[in-house]
């Protein structure tokens, strides 16, 4: 059984305000997706990954590809992160007993014990995906105005890295060919599948504004994210 991470790194970060692909955007001195790619490295469970790149972009990610710590191939993007992960799924050649780690290029904080614990769950179950407890109080609101505080202890804000057995990430992108979604677990869940959750830290976050970098910079130079947690 080997592990083949599926990057989608196709997006254009319209909420970041970048000109080029976010995924180049530098943290740290560091494009955020050869962060990604260095951490689900250190893993030490990934044997290659399929990077979803936007058509006309490829050639400035060949530098990335280049100093990956994990044999790298560019496939080109489509228009939503769903088509490039459906892209990403055609070109791995995969098994169907491979695991396929989608993970995004937007999230460069990524632990790679927590990238073993998902894999590790996924080998179990068949589908497994990382995410956090919230820890605000959510309220469903209409019209400015609060209709309903959802009890929080069953929630929990999904994450990548999604780990999915070959053969179940491609029947269910098959069967729901249509429906675009934000995360490809949902695919997964629609298909009858139990996906399990692994638990993981709050840092794992998705650069989506400009913000974010500068979290994700603090995060850096703090260094081990065992003391962070202490
Ligand atoms: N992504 C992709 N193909 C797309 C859109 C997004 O591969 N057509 C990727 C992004 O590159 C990113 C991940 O999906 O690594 C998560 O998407 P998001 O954070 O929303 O990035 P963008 O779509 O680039 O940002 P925005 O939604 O602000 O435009
Ligand atoms: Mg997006």
């Amino acid at each position: 059984m080997t592990v083949i991470a599926l990057v989608p790194a196709a997006g254009f970060g319209t909420r970041f305000h970048e000109e080029g692909p976010k995924a180049l955007v530098l943290l740290a001195g560091k494009p955020l997706l050869l962060h990604a790619l260095e951490r689900l490295g250190a893993s030490g469970r990934i044997a290659r990954a399929v990077i979803a790149v936007p058509p006309d972009h490829r050639a400035a990610f060949e530098p990335v590809v280049a100093a990956s710590p994990i044999p790298c191939e560019l496939v080109d993007g489509g228009v939503t992160r769903r088509d490039s992960v459906a892209k990403a799924v055609a070109a791995s050649k995969a098994a169907d007993d491979d695991l396929l780690c989608v993970h995004d290029a937007a999230r460069p904080l990524v632990d790679p014990v927590e990238v073993a614990a998902v894999i590790d769950a996924a080998t179990v179950a068949g589908a497994a995906v990382a995410g956090f407890s919230l820890i605000e109080t959510v309220k469903k609101v209409q019209g400015g105005k609060v209709v309903e505080t959802v009890p929080r202890n069953d929630l929990v804000a999904a994450t990548t890295p999604q780990v999915f057995r070959a053969d179940l990430l491609r029947k269910a992108f098959h069967k729901e060919a249509k429906r675009n979604v934000t995360d490809d677990a949902e695919l997964v869940e629609r298909i009858g599948v139990a996906v399990a959750v692994v638990l993981t830290s709050r840092w794992n976050v998705k650069i989506t504004y400009p913000e974010d970098l500068h979290w994700a910079e603090a995060f850096l130079a703090r260094g081990p994210l065992v003391e962070a947690n202490a």
